[in-house]
């Protein structure tokens, strides 16, 4: 891989888009490698992603503009269902992925945050489509999950105006859970992850699959979902030994349930 960091610590891997000398831009190549990491990753032992950028100042400066330069209309498309196919992977990956927007994330790099379950950021996190000013719309998921994220008002007044927000905006308009310096951000990234690693596997990726399928559909569709993906758990080892756990007595109890993701 040339643009790919792929990381294990112990249930917690961590993905590094690293093309800093292009602040992380993504190019054909870029989406190619995140793919096939992405498809690489073994489910029986990781629990949690985190995906970030490299270097202090850019997650991802957005799609590649000199690839996209020349683009057909049709090239165009294809383009824009590339990183599509490779975002709709990320946001419906089994286990949680946690965006760790340490600088730039702007057209395509916001997108791509906004395909994670979970966004935070450094206190120089700037966030934006600026698509509108280059001749082009938001093109990997943009106008689709930014309204759906925030409102469709503010996603359409940020998207028309090609305006920039700063990492606190992005907080106050509920882009992201919670802004850290720099150097505390991957350490909070790292900790958040941890900390979903040690629960039940199985409930966790039912609990993703629950939130994303049941936004897609109405609160009576939604709600079956959840039923399916609540008795999916039951008869499961994580299930036996967490309420197990809940049940014995106080002397027997662990603090920490060694779920083994079964
Ligand atoms: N594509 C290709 N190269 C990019 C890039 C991008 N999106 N963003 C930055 N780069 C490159 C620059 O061309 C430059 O390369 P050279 O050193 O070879 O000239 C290098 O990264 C450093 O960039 P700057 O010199 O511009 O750095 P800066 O600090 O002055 O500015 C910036 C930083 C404000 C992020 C600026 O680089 C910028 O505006 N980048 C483009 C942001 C953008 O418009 N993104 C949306 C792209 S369109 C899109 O993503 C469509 C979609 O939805 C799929």
């Amino acid at each position: 891989m040339d643009f790919i960091l792929y990381e294990v610590d112990g249930a917690v891997a961590t993905i590094t888009i690293n093309r800093p000398k292009a602040l992380n831009a993504l190019n054909s190549q870029v989406l190619d490698e995140l793919d096939a990491t992405l498809d690489a990753v073994d489910l029986d032992t990781v629990r949690c992603l985190i995906l970030t950028g490299a270097g202090e100042k850019s997650f991802v400066a957005g799609a590649d503009i000199g690839e996209m330069s020349t683009l057909t209309k049709a090239e165009g498309e294809a383009f824009g269902k590339k990183g599509n196919d490779v975002f709709r992977k990320l946001e419906s990956f089994p286990i949680p992925v946690i965006a760790a927007v340490n600088g730039f994330a702007l057209g395509g790099g916001c997108e791509i945050s906004m395909s994670c379950d979970i966004r935070i950021c450094s206190d120089n996190a700037v966030f934006g489509q600026p698509e509108v000013g280059l001749g082009i719309t938001p093109g990997f998921g943009g106008t689709q999950r930014l309204a759906r994220l925030v409102s469709p008002g503010m996603a359409k007044q940020l998207i028309y105006t090609a305006r920039n927000i700063k990492a606190e905006e992005a907080y106050r308009i509920g882009l992201v859970n919670a802004v850290y310096p720099q150097e505390e951000l991957l350490p909070a990234a790292q900790k958040m992850a941890a900390g979903i690693a040690k629960q039940a596997p199985i409930a966790v990726r039912n609990c993703k699959k629950a939130i994303n399928d049941g936004l897609q559909v109405n609160i009576d569709e939604a709600v079956v979902i959840e039923e399916k993906l609540f008795g999916d758990c039951f008869e499961t080892e994580d299930q036996k030994a967490g309420m197990g756990n809940f049940l014995a007595p106080k002397e027997e109890k662990v603090k920490v349930v060694p779920f083994k993701n079964c």
